[in-house]
């Protein structure tokens, strides 16, 4: 089959607007190199006629060279385009690969298949409608078979193809295919797949790649192209509820007020009812604006601008949603969540979600399971390294509006951004949300913050003591206590090690365990701060993230962060509770300064150098600061 279109000599204008108005597939391909992944889009590309002369003679070059089929062409070397990868054998990115053919624009993307690369496969699923599954007619399912169709089913992938491939290796023998379908489809059945549909190929000799294979008669199904260029995909999206993420409000006059984005989902048309999900106002779409004219009505993939009827506050990042089939607006939900990163997970920690247009601050409350990605066994975790999965509890700063995943995959996906480096760490896929907390509400209460601090005569605030252990932060936060008991002031201690003793007695000293050992203190010296006390916090508080989480929880001006700067060589020579040498000898494992990391602060309000001087001074040096602050003054705050 010829594919490559005869118009575009004869009618190059007949040949734009055919390639405009083709509809787009895009897919993924699972398997790996062994299974003739590379050699089956090779196949799809060389047939396609999508391949220029001189990468052509480049690839007859190559073949011979470094190819493994003899004097034959060796289609899998088209696609690794990284020299370096060509000559180890691998391909280890994501490639996103565009063909199209008479019927149909294709975007496939092409991922490596080893259980390390299981976030790229994540990655090229995400955007995928179809899976193209293969496995080798020889090993039929293996391991890697099932985790790839996992993914593909968590991805939220409804249609399988399962290509058996090498087809010419078991002599085109039907009976080893059957088998070998039997074996898939009694898998596959758990994974939630709209339809599997099984094609025997042979990517190297071309059968029912393209054309009918003269060698299988008892197939009958399609071959794999006529499978990709019918399979019913796209007015999936514009079949569900109308979603679209405000991107950018276009705002050039008084008299126009437009909101930019791309529909998510659905369609609208000029008179619909639409919402803001997040504020609840609602308004009537009056145009739809493009770059070629208006419109009447636009659906899932199209790049508008609606205006609306009355003036209503929409900014960039609400969500515009169909009026009678909302999305959910929570602050909390359940999801699952693949690692991306190689810093692990840490609940507890807060990291920037985005969802659409949206950005929110989110922690994971709970790990409730791992998932085995082989077998989708759950597993017990306190944490997700590289390419795990996890079942875990989410809650945002403040609610998001979204689907569930399995409903809608644009609105129901987010991706987890850490705060300080901004690197992408995780994607997930939300469930449902959890309604548990939307039952609390904040009880009013009679005296408030500032009558509690009045009543003392003093302004509160939190005076966060981080360094090593052995730094001194105890000892001169103890002496600092002293002197303002004894100017009248009412204090209170948060010391790690006594905390430790109660309250956090559940913790160890996993980078886990530390996050939510510091988020607790946060929380608590939050409290007594609200009590309207001078509160220390004499805690290692090792991470950045989670010292500023604490930071972000107080309001401006109450968090004064004191960092006791003793060197390392310092602390491990005085070694008051001997842990020091513990740890050097291997015997107390996580021991900061040792094996566990510490971040020194950046800009700390106040910064001691402990291996100078004594305690006693460092504490004068730390009063004389509060002082120059304000700290010290009576509260004259207005109640
Ligand atoms: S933090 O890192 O989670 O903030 P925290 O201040 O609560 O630590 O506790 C530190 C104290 O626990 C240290 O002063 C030390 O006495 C004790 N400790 C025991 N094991 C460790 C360890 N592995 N790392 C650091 N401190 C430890």
């Amino acid at each position: 089959m010829d594919t490559t279109s005869s118009l575009i000599a004869d009618d190059i204008h007949a040949y734009l607007k055919a390639q405009e108005t083709k509809s787009l597939l895009r897919f993924i391909t699972c398997g790996s190199v062994d299974d003739g992944k590379s050699t089956l889009i090779g196949r799809l590309l060389w047939d396609s006629k999508l391949i220029f002369e001189d990468q052509l003679s480049a690839l007859e070059e190559d073949s011979k060279r470094a190819g493994t089929q003899g004097s034959e062409i060796d289609f899998a070397l088209l696609l690794d385009g990284l020299q370096a990868e060509r000559e180890q054998g691998i391909t280890i990115d994501v490639a996103y690969r565009y063909f199209s053919t008479d019927l149909r624009k294709f975007i496939v993307a092409d991922t490596p298949g080893h259980e390390q690369y299981t976030r790229n496969m994540a990655t090229g699923a995400s955007t995928a409608d179809v899976a193209v599954i293969l496995v080798d007619a020889r090993k039929g399912v293996l391991t890697q078979t099932r985790r790839h169709s996992h993914i593909v089913s968590l991805m939220g992938i409804r249609h399988v193809l399962l290509a058996v491939n090498k087809m010419d290796l078991v002599d085109y023998s039907q009976e080893r295919y059957d088998a070998i379908v039997r074996d898939y489809r009694a898998f596959s059945k758990q994974l939630g797949f709209n339809d599997v549909v099984c094609v025997p190929i042979s990517a190297l000799k071309g059968d029912n790649v393209l054309e009918i294979s003269p060698r299988m008669h008892w197939h009958h199904g399609p071959t794999l192209m006529g499978y990709l260029s019918t399979v019913e995909v796209a007015e999936e999206a514009s079949s569900k509820p109308f979603r679209m993420p405000v991107q950018w409000v276009n705002r050039p006059n008084l008299d126009f007020r437009g909101f930019c984005g791309t529909i998510e989902s659905g369609s609208v048309s000029v008179g619909d009812d639409v919402i803001v999900t997040a504020s609840g106002f609602t308004s009537k779409v009056a145009r739809i604006v493009t770059y070629d004219g208006d419109l009447e009505s636009a659906s899932a993939g199209e790049a508008v601008t609606l205006t609306l009827e009355n003036e209503i506050d929409v900014s960039r990042g609400d969500l515009l949603a169909a009026i009678d089939a909302r999305p959910t607006h929570a602050d909390q939900f359940e999801g699952k969540l693949i690692w991306m990163h190689t810093d692990p997970l840490l609940p507890g920690r807060k990291y920037i979600l985005k969802i659409g247009a949206q950005s929110a601050s989110a922690q994971v409350t709970d790990l409730k399971n791992k998932v085995n990605v082989n077998t989708l066994e759950k597993q017990a975790g306190k944490t997700l390294e590289l390419n795990e999965v996890g079942v875990c509890n989410f809650a945002v700063d403040h609610p998001i509006s979204f689907d569930p995943y399995a409903e809608n995959r644009g609105t129901g996906r987010f991706i987890l951004i850490d705060r300080l480096t901004n690197a992408t760490v995780a994607a997930g896929m939300i469930d449902f949300a959890l309604r548990r907390a939307t039952n609390i509400h904040w009880q009013a209460l009679d005296i408030n913050k500032q009558q509690r601090a009045n009543a003392k005569g003093q302004v509160p605030c939190v005076l966060w003591f981080t360094g090593l252990s052995g730094s001194g932060k105890s000892t001169i936060a103890n002496l600092v206590e002293r002197r303002l008991a004894a100017l009248g002031k009412h204090t209170y201690i948060l010391d790690g090690d006594n905390v430790r003793h109660g309250l956090n007695k559940d913790l160890g000293f996993t980078d886990a365990d530390r996050v939510e050992n510091i988020r607790r203190v946060a929380e608590t010296a939050k409290l007594f701060v609200d009590a309207g006390l001078i509160t220390f916090v004499s805690f290692i508080s090792p991470f950045r993230s989670e010292r500023q989480m604490a930071r972000e929880l107080l309001d401006r001006g109450e968090f004064l962060e004191v960092f006791i700067d003793t060197p390392l060589a310092v602390c491990e020579q005085r070694d008051i509770k001997g842990l020091y040498a513990k740890a050097r000898r291997g015997e107390l494992k996580n021991f900061t300064g040792i094996d566990s990391p510490y971040e020194p602060p950046k800009s700390p309000e106040i910064r001691i150098d402990g291996g100078e001087g004594s305690a006693e001074q460092a504490a004068q040096r730390i009063v004389d600061q509060l002082e120059k602050l304000g700290v010290l003054s009576t509260s004259n705050i207005e109640e």
